[in-house]
């Protein structure tokens, strides 16, 4: 069997920036911290976390009064940053500097009088901190019927920005049919959508043309592992994400001569690696990496880490 790797996949530099302001703070103010939110979606590298005395929390009422606290990568809200405030709560803040950009632009866009569009999914982290960012109404669209139902004068002064890690091509539609309705609308084209979300599914595009079958390591509340697995699909590859080798099912990729291997940007390289080693069960593996964009980027950790 082929195994062939895309390029690039796996962690995205605001994933190692908010692992590892968890890891510095532990370090630097002992154990426990408490973090708002899985740091990132993804259940090993939280467990991992937690066995080094990191708490995760769903709610700021759950946390200790002075004790340290963390903010996840998806960003908060608001208001949640304000009641952290109030309740005196030392806080880093791990928000992706990519999230806290289209934050800045939706806030920048309100205050230019226009009401905001927000295209993205409900209910996920990302974009119940994004709402709660913008002075609203803001209006979240999901589908091309959700633009269609957007009950606002054809002319209304409006703007659109998107969660960081949504499908390319899919935004892309939603902003053509948001610009065929509305006369009066701006936005970033698909610049809100990550350079990790856009690099990993290039690369799992690529893998549609070589591979018979697609495997995906991410968490099932991955929102940039679903779409790798979405694209695996709408090519009309099987694809199959998986948490990790225990979700393996060899027997559907008994008679696969190749099998093409990615990972979301909150995935651990470690879990492809034991994945690839669980494939060796099958019989002989040869493993090859597609050639892809490199990518070099890295954030900066905020300044009560770096003392900057
Ligand atoms: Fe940030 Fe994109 Fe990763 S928004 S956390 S660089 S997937």
């Amino acid at each position: 069997m082929k195994v062939i790797l895309a390029q690039p996949r796996g962690f995205c530099a605001g994933v190692v920036r908010a692992i590892e302001i968890v890891e510095q703070a532990l370090e630097k103010y002992g154990a426990p911290v408490y973090v708002r939110h899985e740091i990132v979606h993804n259940g090993h590298v939280v467990d991992r976390l937690r066995a080094k005395g990191a708490r995760f929390v769903e709610s700021l009422d759950e946390i200790p009064l002075g004790a340290r606290t963390i903010f996840s990568a998806h960003g908060v809200s608001r208001a949640v940053e304000e009641k952290a405030a109030t309740l005196g709560l030392p806080v880093l803040d791990a928000t992706c500097p990519l999230v806290a950009k289209v934050h800045h632009q939706g806030e920048r866009y309100a205050q230019q009088g226009r009401r905001v569009v927000l295209i993205g999914h409900a209910g996920h982290p990302e974009i119940e901190g994004t709402l709660g960012r913008i002075p609203g109404p803001v209006f979240l669209v999901q589908s091309a019927a959700d633009v269609e139902a957007l009950d606002l004068p054809a002319d209304a002064p409006l703007a659109y920005v998107s969660q960081t890690t949504l499908s390319v091509d899919d935004t892309k539609g939603l902003i053509a049919a948001l610009n065929r309705k509305f006369s009066n609308i701006v936005g970033p084209e698909t610049k809100d959508i990550c350079y990790a979300t856009q690099n990993r599914q290039s690369a799992v595009l690529e893998l549609t043309r070589v591979v018979d079958v697609i495997l995906v390591v991410g968490a099932r509340n991955s929102s940039n592992s679903n779409r790798l697995r979405e694209i695996g699909l709408d090519a009309g590859v099987p694809t199959y994400l998986i948490a990790d080798k225990s979700e393996l099912d060899l027997e559907t990729l008994r008679s696969a001569q190749s099998v093409g291997l990615t990972a979301g940007a909150s995935a651990p390289e470690i879990l492809v690696d034991e994945v690839i080693e669980a494939l060796r069960a099958l019989g002989p593996v040869e493993v090859a990496a597609l050639p892809g964009v490199e990518e070099k980027i890295e954030f900066k950790l905020p300044s009560e880490m770096t003392g900057v």
